[in-house]
């Protein structure tokens, strides 16, 4: 079995310049999933909201939502480093509703950090607190799906100069509060690789270009998600039309009697049908053959 990932781990990984791969994970399934194919870091992502409870957006899931599946992924996965996101409403009240949140992720959850959206002085704030508590804190600057709304949707950041710059800051402001790792979503490459070798700890891109490490959704990168998706997607199955073609070619045999087979079942003893059969007989007749004990 691999040794566990720690924080350890990944900052050697970086110094290393050795990849590191992270995806997201709701439920017990896909956290084996990412555990078998050894990733280093799965992250209970509030893209479950949409991909697993079928949300329109990040915006409604709650603590106790992100709980659920945060625990599921723990019974799952062994070895990789697992991150949770403190869903959107879960923090932004003061940062003693931050620790307390961050606390019952670790409490409940088992989750070895949290994951924190935003780089503004209020989140910076956030960030200290839940370090300070001795949380391992992901920051994640970019696009910020929780604050879409305020960024105009959900579109990359950083393509204007004001956008780029603000990018910069908040990336070099995350790591001086706290945080342990860094995501960065939906950012040209280009503005991305100028800040990263500024950056001491490891920065995980989505849509972002290179970075020391990549994340994907899961339901992305497998085809399950349906329609259209970023262009920083890449899907790598399409498991999604299998589990269709799959129930459809169920519900086909059931309909047309094909399914179950004898095979799909249990043999019975000479014995039990003829004591099933007198049963049926004796329920029919008003005589009662069931055994002293069974009355
Ligand atoms: O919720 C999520 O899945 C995420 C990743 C896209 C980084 O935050």
């Amino acid at each position: 079995m691999r040794a566990p990932v720690t924080l350890q781990r990944l900052d050697e990984m970086k110094a290393r310049r050795e990849p590191i791969v992270m995806v997201t994970a709701y439920d017990f399934p896909t956290a084996r999933t990412a555990e078998q194919a050894e990733v280093d870091m799965v992250l209970v992502g509030d893209s479950g909201a949409q991909v697993v409870l079928g949300h329109e957006s990040t915006v409604s899931v709650t603590v106790d939502e992100m709980l659920v599946l945060a625990r599921a992924v723990r019974r799952g996965v062994r070895s990789a480093f697992v991150v949770c996101d403190v869903p959107f409403g879960s923090t932004e009240v003061s940062d003693e509703q931050a620790v307390a949140t961050a606390v019952r992720f670790v409490k409940e959850a088992g989750a070895d950090a949290v994951k924190l959206e935003g780089g503004g002085a209020a989140r910076l704030s956030r960030i200290r607190a839940i370090a300070e508590a001795g949380i391992p804190v992901v920051a994640h600057v970019g696009l910020t799906p929780q604050t879409a709304v305020a960024l105009g949707g959900l579109r990359a950041q950083g393509r204007t100069a004001e956008s780029a710059a603000r990018l910069v800051r908040e990336a070099l402001a995350v790591q001086d509060a706290g945080a342990s790792v860094l995501v960065i979503e939906a950012v040209p490459a280009d503005v991305a690789a100028i800040v990263l070798p500024a950056l001491r700890i490891p920065v995980i891109g989505i849509g972002a270009g290179p970075a020391d490490g990549q994340v994907l959704v899961m339901h992305d990168l497998l085809g399950i998600t349906e329609g259209k998706t970023a262009a920083f997607v890449k899907r790598y199955a399409e498991i999604g039309h299998d589990m269709v073609a799959g129930v459809t070619a169920y519900a086909q045999e059931v309909r047309e009697g094909v399914f179950p087979g004898p095979e799909h079942g249990y043999a019975a003893t000479e014995a039990a049908i003829a004591a099933a059969r007198d049963a049926l007989e004796a329920a029919a007749s008003g005589i009662d053959t069931s055994a002293p004990g069974d009355r």
